[in-house]
């Protein structure tokens, strides 16, 4: 075993390490002390992330197998970030997150760290504090809820929200019928049942090499993960034991087959600024259009909501990552190892379908091609993104009209106003949205459809935005817009009745306007007007270093790695 970083605070008979050992004696052994790897349970335990409020319980697993392999399990709460509940937008916190758990798992006694996530941003910021600070780490996903159901119907988290929603504003479903589902739609503890962000960053975190292989996509209510959590408490151990860290698990190879997986699961678009934002960290060279490079022809094979019909619950049963992967096993980095020691694909083997209406066989795929399709033009010089197999097959090659709304506010204003000019061919257009704009990059992007069309049975549009979408909902939606509009980006000189023009195929986004006469416009004063200027605190800081979505929307200090050096004692 490597020295233990642990040592630097624990061993010897000065004053110092005295200091340090007294005020952890509550009742360990003294043994504790003695060259045993101290190993933090990063938490995201919290009543307001309802979908991680059962992890002490889970924690208490992974304490447990710490313990057995002779460890010494530590709770570290982290910062939790409940993704309906905070506001303006949980991705605002999502770097705060990530370098408050750095800066903690760095400033203590820790030689390891198991990753205790869920709900959609706790396992990236977790990821990004955990390539910082490089230390031997593990991810344990805290599991998806079961399935709830609703006048015999399964519902899926989110998904079935925007679902219903916009049947009460078609006139199809009573409101009170709406709100009948309410209470069904929540059926456990766990995080979202569609795939979503939680349940896409759990089963690509597996795919990166940073789950114990099976592990992801467990039911949070099935008991075996309380066994897969006592594994991974062991298995804590061992990485210290091995000095097994991030740096050396997520290599560019591990990216590939992330990137391979999020087609392979119709994953979230959400993952994209995710995955961009960890190999930041760890300065593996990742771009947007390699997005498109690796995923565009993988084909997918899981049809869960948003993309088909299933949830987790079913994907579980039906085989769960593994069974996916080994569908697409020669489309693999053969060499991207896990925590295990073993390659990703040494854990595919085995693998089965059990279920071919949930995991579909390689030869008869939902979608032959699934991948999210990156674009550029002038309407998008850094990049767009949109994930075809979210969206409607006749739109994906399309000209319309612009309807542009300069913020939030102004399309909930606007949107169901009778005298919109507005038909099912324009293309709504929101900015102001991004990372600086909002601030944080709000899921705003799969803007609700006006009234009137849904009335006449319009139930897709070609949307166009600088923000994200959630990862449960669907539609032919353009995200990520860069540069966003607030940071100069040509999305701030678009005027409604401008001819914009998206064709997937040909991965072009563009406005049909002269380059010169787009250069010429002012930047819309009716958007600015409305731009987030915070005087202090948090979302000054972000707002003044925060980078574009195309680069992952990590602030800009916090791009890279500080290692796990603590330069002075403390006393
Ligand atoms: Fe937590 Fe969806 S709200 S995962």
């Amino acid at each position: 075993m490597p020295e233990l970083r642990s040592n630097q605070w624990y061993a010897g008979q000065d004053r110092n390490a005295y200091l340090h050992r007294a005020w952890m004696r509550r009742g360990v052994p003294g043994s504790a002390f003695q060259g045993r790897p101290q190993i933090a349970i990063a938490n995201t335990a919290s009543d307001l992330t309802p979908c991680n409020n059962h992890f002490n319980e889970v924690a208490e697993s992974v304490r447990q197998g710490v313990w057995a392999a002779g460890g010494v399990p530590l709770n570290l709460p982290v910062v939790s970030i409940g993704e309906t509940q905070v506001r303006p937008t949980a991705m605002l916190w999502r770097n705060m997150a990530a370098m408050a758990a750095e800066e903690m798992l760095r400033a203590n006694p820790i030689d390891g760290v198991v990753l205790l996530g869920g709900c959609d941003k706790t396992i990236p910021a977790l990821l990004m504090a955990a390539a910082s600070v490089d230390l031997p780490a593990v991810v344990l996903p805290g599991g998806p809820m079961l399935t709830g159901t609703f006048r015999g119907v399964p519902l899926g988290c989110g998904t079935d929200v925007w679902r219903l929603s916009e049947e009460v504003r078609a006139g199809t479903l009573t409101e009170q019928a709406f709100l009948d589902s309410e209470s069904s739609m929540i059926r456990s503890r766990g995080h979202c049942n569609t795939m979503g962000t939680a349940s896409t960053m759990a089963l690509l975190a597996e795919a990166l090499g940073m789950v114990l292989p099976g592990t992801a996509g467990i039911p949070a209510p099935d008991s075996r993960l309380l066994a897969r959590a006592h594994d991974t408490g062991r298995l804590a151990v061992e990485l210290v034991e091995r000095d097994a860290r991030p740096s050396h698990l997520m290599t560019t190879g591990s990216f590939h087959n992330a990137i391979v997986a999020l087609a392979a699961i119709g994953g979230s678009t959400n993952a994209v600024v995710h995955l961009l934002a960890i190999a930041g960290r760890l300065g593996v060279p990742l771009g947007l259009t390699d997005f498109d490079r690796i995923g565009a022809d993988v084909p997918l094979l899981v049809d869960l909501q948003p993309a088909g019909r299933h949830l987790m619950e079913d994907l579980h049963r039906a085989g769960g990552l593994a069974a996916v992967l080994r569908e697409v096993v020669d489309l693999l980095d053969p060499d991207a190892r896990t925590v295990s020691g073993q390659p990703l694909v040494a854990h595919l083997t085995e693998a089965q379908i059990w279920d071919r209406e949930v995991i579909r066989p390689r030869a008869e795929p939902l979608r032959p091609q699934a991948g999210i399709a990156v674009l550029h033009g002038n309407l998008a010089p850094a990049g767009a993104i949109i994930k075809p197999a979210a969206a409607s097959p006749h739109l994906l090659r399309h000209r319309g009209r612009a309807v542009v709304f300069d913020s939030v506010e102004d399309f909930h204003e606007r949107i169901d106003d009778p005298d919109l000019d507005v038909d099912a061919d324009s293309v709504l257009v929101l900015r102001g949205c991004g990372p600086k704009g909002y601030p944080g990059m709000p899921e705003v992007a799969n803007l609700p459809l006006p009234a009137k069309l849904l009335q006449q049975g319009v139930r897709d549009m070609v949307r166009i935005c600088d923000g994200r979408m959630s990862g449960t909902a669907y539609g032919t939606v353009v995200l990520h817009v860069s540069p966003e509009a607030a940071a100069g980006g040509p999305l701030d000189r678009v005027a409604t009745g401008d001819w914009i023009i998206l064709d997937v195929e040909g991965r072009r986004l563009d406005v049909d306007v002269p380059q010169e006469e787009l250069d010429r416009r002012p930047p819309s004063a009716a958007m600015t007007e409305r731009l987030a200027r915070p005087q202090r605190g948090w979302e000054q800081l972000y707002v003044r270093t925060v980078l574009g979505a195309d680069t992952g929307a990590d602030l800009d200090f916090l791009l890279g790695s500080s290692g796990d050096r603590v330069a002075r004692e403390s006393h």
